[in-house]
């Protein structure tokens, strides 16, 4: 009897802790499993642009993937400054996503891009101009804009007030009132703010973010400063033409600005609208002797001299510019391609349809405008997948074409598209519609590149581009130009079997 005790106060003995630490062991695995989940990280140099070094750093967990550009310029301060800032914006996704995280269902992951466009001024002045755009399970994502102008000779970043000195009493009240006067005079802008909330904001004006151009001063308002029905950023381009006489004089010269006279631009105006007066009486003389020859214009139209071009519009559908641009294309008669977002078309189903059903191309611009060559080869897969799905479902078509974000692709996309019999669209003419915010550079770049063959890219997101519109199909139409949809180009112009194409 005695020994069995023994054996049992031995097993226990030696049973007991082995529990305890079978037991630690199975919290500890479960533990790492919860709070530490797989998270890859990947730094990829993406090159030199306009003189800046972008690294893009990718982040893929098993909810949530970011992507975020860094530039590396030749101030250390610019870079520190710009790095503080980002970290903070990433470290405040990630509170956020920790909050939100039960509003994310299992196919959907959040997602956290920002995006640069870098515009140069001049050797050393720049406008870096970060787009966040933060997807957290909501029916679409959210976009912010901030900007950082710089100097880099100087290790300077700029504040408003050294462009146009707005601490003047009497030059905040002039370029109040000047600023009110562009809204007023652009039915866009006045339908999407507030006009009351947005004075607000610009009393506010250390808040305000703004880049400085060539010939314009872009304010990029947030919509909830200016209680817009959208989710994306407003922005208001007020020619610098406008700004003569508040805009710093010594700031005009270090930034090389083109400030035009407003009495030269207020004659040049008038003779343009003597110019179109006469061309209309012109025209109706004509109208008037063709009223009998009008089946012999018809032939015409059809027997061109095979002089093809392709218009694309990326980034949309865009709730404002796109029934606009549609609108545009109706009158003259001209069929084009969209390359949507799917995101977009989650937003706009309906315009996405209406698109569509007008007889322009619908085409595939991913779900999320991510850089394809950046990310895991599965994630590539799921953007053109996704945004595919959307597509098909608004519209009903599925489309065959796809144009990939930036331009960006390897021979892994090339592979992805083929997957599906789907070709790598890219363009041959770009006007850079989202840099220049001005539809006279928008129209005279297209005319300068254009020839017989080409795709032009364009932008059905910003309201200058659709401004340019008019005078763009107008002159290519004189030039005997016939506007056909990027598949239809591809016929004519014998490019069905390449992968990437490019046009000419
Ligand atoms: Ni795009």
């Amino acid at each position: 009897m005695k020994k069995l005790k023994e054996n049992k106060l031995i097993s226990a003995i030696i049973f007991i802790p082995l529990l305890i630490l079978s037991i630690f062991i199975i919290l500890h695995i479960f533990d790492k499993q919860t709070d530490v989940p797989n998270v890859y990280t990947d730094v990829q140099e993406w090159g030199k642009y306009a003189g800046i070094n972008i690294n893009i750093k990718t982040e893929e967990a098993d909810n949530y993937s970011t992507s975020i550009s860094t530039p590396i310029t030749s101030s250390d301060y610019v870079n520190d400054f710009i790095e503080q800032w980002l970290v903070a914006e990433e470290d405040r996704f990630l509170v956020d996503l920790n909050r939100l995280s039960n509003r994310l269902t299992d196919d959907m992951m959040a997602h956290f891009n920002i995006q640069l466009e870098i515009d140069q001024l001049t050797a050393d002045i720049y406008n870096l101009i970060f787009t966040t755009f933060t997807y957290l399970g909501e029916s679409s994502g959210e976009h912010t804009t901030k900007v950082f102008t710089l100097d880099l000779a100087n290790d300077h970043i700029f504040e408003l007030t050294e462009i146009i000195n707005l601490d003047d009493e009497k030059v905040f009240n002039k370029f109040q009132k000047i600023v009110n006067k562009v809204i007023k005079n652009d039915e866009q802008i006045v339908e999407s703010i507030d006009v009351s909330s947005f004075e607000r904001s610009l009393n506010e004006y250390e808040q305000l973010e703004w880049s400085i151009h060539e010939d314009q001063l872009t304010l990029h308002l947030h919509a909830t400063e200016v209680s817009s029905d959208t989710k994306d950023t407003v922005e208001l381009d007020i020619p610098l033409e406008k700004l003569t006489t508040v805009v710093d004089k010594q700031i005009v010269q270090d930034f090389d600005l083109t400030v035009i006279d407003e009495k030269i631009e207020e004659e040049r105006k008038q003779a343009q609208l003597e110019k179109e007066r006469k061309q209309k009486e012109k025209e109706k003389e004509a109208e008037k002797e063709d009223q009998s020859s009008i089946d012999t214009d018809a032939d015409e139209a059809v027997d061109d001299d095979g002089k093809y071009v392709a218009l694309t519009f990326d980034d949309g559908p865009s709730g404002t510019v796109t029934p606009e641009i549609l609108h545009i294309l109706n009158e003259f008669d001209a069929v084009a391609t969209f390359f949507m977002l799917g995101i977009q078309v989650d937003y706009y189903p309906e315009l996405a349809a209406e698109v569509a059903s007008q007889g322009h191309e619908i085409a595939n611009h991913t779900q999320n405008h991510m850089n394809l060559t950046t990310v895991r080869n599965d994630v590539a897969r799921q953007e053109i997948a996704l945004s595919r799905e959307k597509i098909e479902e608004a519209t009903g078509e599925t489309p065959h074409l796809v144009r990939p974000p930036y331009g960006a692709y390897d021979n892994a996309t090339i592979n992805l598209a083929s997957e599906n019999d789907e070709t790598l669209i890219l363009w041959s003419v770009d006007p850079d519609d989202w840099k220049h915010r001005n539809p006279r550079t928008i129209e005279r770049n297209v005319l300068q590149a254009v020839r017989p063959g080409s795709i032009i890219l364009l932008h059905d997101i910003y309201e200058s581009t659709a401004e340019a519109l008019p005078n763009i199909l107008e002159e290519l139409k004189k030039q005997g130009y016939t506007f056909v949809t990027v598949s239809q180009l591809m016929e004519q112009e014998d490019m069905a079997a390449m992968k990437v194409i490019r046009g000419q």
